[in-house]
């Protein structure tokens, strides 16, 4: 299969502000951008492959959620496994209760207050599945639940709109490999696997987005993301309660958390974590000592003061960004760049695991070899 990639303008596309979230009915100034959207709206409708299409978090890989055969092209394209449910992407509440939610079903009350603040953004939320559900089953795979929400990326609440197909989409990786930011990721990891990409510029957050579900008590945060678990505390409303799930579960057990079961995130090369290093320069000089012969990488976060000397003996040295939001943005590129130079190890400074650091360290021990930890300076 030849994969094809059109450049689509995000600021092209326009969205009357007094709809807010409730319907979505995007305004087109540039008709190449809509004319491609239509060409990717075919191939959605027809409802035999999925697409690599931009999200604010990551790029996604989409097909119809109402579709066993469409939703089945999903799980071949990334090679993932079966039992690892998909997330559907909807442009707006109406288009929810239109397509997937029986008639006169209510979203639950708490995630009422959520869904004000974030959405269109960031978070995932679980509803429940009823028996004669429009979804399809491969959606869910065998969860009481499914996951969803409405992203604000124009092109991809564009594009869920006028499709009007909910969309099932996974990141647009290979399963295992990091998350896809950039167009070129996806056409690396998935070319002659799927007919179409929208190339939409990069993914602003970075890191996928955070999944919650409000229907247990207290709710759960099953995995952090774009909005950070401070964020969703404030809320209030039941959510000041919010616990963290566990992060690991045994393979013979069903998913229940995001990633819990799967290796992630991971690039070739090995990762080796450091976090609580202060300074970095006795850690890393110890772990250098320990890795003779290896082509080694080392990306700085906001503390790290490594002297020239100790960085002439990396193959490379890069800056993954000075805050967390901007080592969220650019790890997972950053992670594929480096796989292209043939890398034996990457270093990488961690943040501290909690309030906003929390989505990113989550990242980084899912891709790590090895956490190398300690107080000294
Ligand atoms: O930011 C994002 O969420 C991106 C973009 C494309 O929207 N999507 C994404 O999808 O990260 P994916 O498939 O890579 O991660 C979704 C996670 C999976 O780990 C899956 O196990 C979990 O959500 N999940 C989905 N539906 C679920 C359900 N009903 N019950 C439990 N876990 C579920
Ligand atoms: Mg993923």
């Amino acid at each position: 299969m030849n994969t094809k990639i059109l450049h689509v303008d995000p600021s092209s596309i326009l969205f009357n502000k007094d709809e807010g979230i409730e319907t979505c009915t995007p305004i087109f100034t540039d008709p190449k951008t809509k004319s491609y959207l239509d060409e990717a709206s075919i191939i959605l409708r027809s409802h035999k492959n999925c697409i690599g299409f931009p999200t604010e978090t990551v790029y996604g890989l989409g097909a119809s959620s109402l579709n066993d055969e469409s939703v089945k092209s999903i799980y071949i394209a990334k090679n993932r496994p079966l039992d690892n449910p998909l997330i559907t992407h909807v442009a707006s509440l109406s288009q929810l209760h239109r397509k997937i939610l029986p008639p006169s079903t209510k979203i639950p009350d708490i995630y009422l207050p959520l869904i004000k603040k974030f959405w269109p953004g960031p978070l995932t939320i679980f509803l429940p599945v009823e028996d004669d559900t429009t979804l399809s089953r491969l959606t869910t795979a065998g969860q009481d639940t499914f996951a969803v929400r409405i992203p604000n990326h124009p092109v991809a609440r564009a594009l869920i709109a006028i499709s009007d197909e909910p969309l099932a989409a996974p990141s647009a990786n290979a399963s295992t490999r990091p998350s896809p930011t950039l167009a070129e990721h996806v056409y690396h990891d998935l070319q002659g696997r799927i007919p179409l990409i929208i190339d939409g510029g990069p993914s602003n957050v970075g890191l996928e987005s955070s999944v919650v579900n409000g229907l247990t008590n207290p709710p759960m945060l099953l995995r952090p993301g774009g909005i950070s678990l401070k964020q969703i505390q404030e809320v209030g409303h039941g959510w000041e309660d919010i616990v963290t799930a566990k992060k690991t579960a045994n393979a013979s057990e069903p998913v229940r958390t995001p990633g819990m079961k799967y290796k992630h995130y991971s690039p070739t090369a090995k990762v080796i974590l450091f976090v609580k290093c202060g300074n970095g320069v006795k850690a890393v000089q110890e772990a250098l000592s320990r890795y003779p012969n290896s082509k080694i990488a080392l990306l700085t976060g906001s503390e790290f003061e490594i002297p020239e000397t100790l960085q002439a003996q990396f193959a490379i040295v890069d800056h993954l960004g000075s805050s967390i939001t901007e080592m969220a943005h650019n790890l997972f590129a950053k992670l594929r760049n480096l796989d292209k130079n043939d890398m034996d190890y990457i270093f990488i400074e961690g943040v501290p695991d909690a309030g906003e650091g929390l989505a990113l360290m989550n990242r980084l021990s899912k891709a790590a070899h090895e956490t190398i930890s300690n107080d000294s300076k």
